[in-house]
């Protein structure tokens, strides 16, 4: 027997519920990294764009599709499609996505669960040290912290999407922004904060090359959480009366200022804990950033707040994280649950059971893949470097299928479900949407220039990544 399909019980409820997803440790790191490596405020004005010139019109484009045919990814394509064989393969590939980057993402979350026990229990000093990081991530306890995430995550999962996933967004995400602007207004009053300040904001456009634009736009299109399925799934439960223009422009903002903020908060540290810093020799990657540099800086707090104020910028921080991380989570793993459910028939209980038991050892094998068991350390050659799991799983699934998703996605709904359905989607909801310049703009650049921008980076990540 069919239930009836769950819905987002309010508009407001759905957008808190596709920011949640959207805001993660993209934005609250990767973003910030990515800036201060890039030119400041040039990286922050391109960024913007892809965000609302290429990443607007496909998110409205996957939501769209989830909302029509009332289905998860896989379901969707092949209703849209009325049955094709051949477009029964993207459909497998926004399943396979999600599933896999949720796999290494929930490891790096659990090194976030992790540091923010050990600031709660007053170990910043140890966190602070250089060889911490690694000794950590290949201590057992994080198999514990994994069992505790996985538990969490899936527990408001059993609960639905109303009572689960909205309620958990309607309480996290107001929560997260408090402690975002809490932080930021502590860290504005630090001495050479300005400092960072101008970095962040004067843009240095000489810092603009081919690589970084294609990292602001990489970054956007994660950000938002496209190609994963996610909007496609969380479109199949939006109300039709709701408008997925407005509503996209709503998460797509949301996560653009989230990032923006978080980058008053770190490029200030970080010429706070030393003025004379030239931010592009810092390390390129965020894991570097969150778990080794930051808790440097935390720590060299404590000479004006004390130990206990240090650690308790330090917790706040990792929570912040963690809840940003939380609620990605729930939005990624609600893509497979939702799969089982509509092609299956499954049950949401029996779904999570199976889902979580396959995840759990697949982010075992990510987990070990830092030194613990070294065929997994070492696990394939890619482009004549050795690769562990983790990596591959990570080149694989989020270098390089996401943005094929995306290029897929564009092309199904303007050449294969067509303009014109896609259009009276699109007004559901929106009488004012039809025929405007939006609409015009959004038509064209999905069946143009952003598939051919997606297929550029697909091409050029398979070149780099691969050979
Ligand atoms: N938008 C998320 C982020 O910026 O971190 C992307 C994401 C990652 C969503 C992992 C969900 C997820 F599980």
């Amino acid at each position: 027997m069919t239930a009836v399909r769950e819905h987002f019980g309010s508009r407001l409820g759905f957008i808190l519920a596709a920011a949640g997803s959207a805001v993660g440790i993209g934005n609250l790191v990767a973003f910030p990294v990515a800036a201060t490596k890039s030119g400041g405020g040039a990286f922050l004005l391109v960024y913007a764009l892809f965000v609302f010139l290429i990443c607007l019109p496909v998110m409205m484009a996957e939501l769209a599709m989830g909302r029509r045919s009332d289905k998860d990814p896989v379901g969707a394509y092949r209703q849209l499609s009325s049955g094709s064989h051949l477009w029964r393969i993207p459909g497998w590939l926004a399943l396979a996505t999600p599933f896999m980057i949720a796999v290494f993402y929930l490891v790096v979350t659990v090194w976030v669960l992790g540091y923010l026990i050990e600031t709660v229990t007053g170990n910043l000093d140890k966190l602070a040290a250089p060889d911490f990081f690694i000794q950590f991530i290949n201590t057992p306890q994080i198999f514990i912290y994994l069992v505790a995430l996985m538990l969490l995550i899936n527990a408001i999962l059993a609960m639905g999407v109303k009572d689960g996933i909205e309620r958990a967004a309607k309480t996290l995400m107001p929560m997260l922004f408090v402690m975002l602007l809490g932080l930021v207004i502590f860290v504005l009053t630090l001495e050479n904060a300005s400092l960072g300040l101008k970095y962040y904001l004067i843009p240095d456009f000489s810092k603009l090359d081919g690589n970084v634009v294609s990292k602001a736009m990489a970054q956007a299109f994660f950000s938002l959480s496209l190609g994963m399925g996610i909007m496609i799934t969380y479109g199949s439960y939006m109300k039709r009366q709701d408008s997925i223009p407005g509503s996209s422009r709503a998460v797509a903002i949301t996560d653009t200022l989230v990032a923006f903020t978080a980058g008053l908060l770190i490029l200030p540290s970080i010429f706070h804990f030393n003025p004379q810093i030239d931010p592009t020799e810092l390390s390129e990657s965020s894991a570097g950033m969150i778990f080794q540099f930051l808790p440097r800086i935390f720590l060299a707090l404590q000479d004006g707040i004390g130990y206990v104020g240090a650690s308790v910028v330090a917790t706040t921080f990792f929570f912040l994280v963690l809840v940003a991380a939380i609620t990605s989570l729930v939005s990624i793993i609600e893509v497979p649950i939702a799969t089982l459910r509509d092609e299956r028939r499954m049950e949401r209980k029996k779904a999570i059971y199976l889902i979580a038991g396959v995840q759990f050892l697949l982010a075992i094998a990510c987990a070990v893949s830092f030194g613990m068991v070294n065929w997994i350390t070492d696990f394939v050659q890619l482009a004549g470097a050795s690769k562990s799991f983790f990596d591959l799983v990570e080149i694989i699934f989020y270098d390089t299928i996401l943005p094929l998703n995306g290029l897929l996605v564009c092309l199904f709904v303007i050449y294969k479900w067509k303009k014109a359905n896609f259009d009276k989607e699109l007004q559901e909801g929106d009488e004012k949407f039809a025929g405007s310049f939006s609409q015009k703009y959004v038509n064209f650049s999905l069946g143009t220039f952003i598939p051919l921008i997606l297929l550029l980076i697909f091409i050029n990540t398979v070149a780099l990544k691969f050979f």
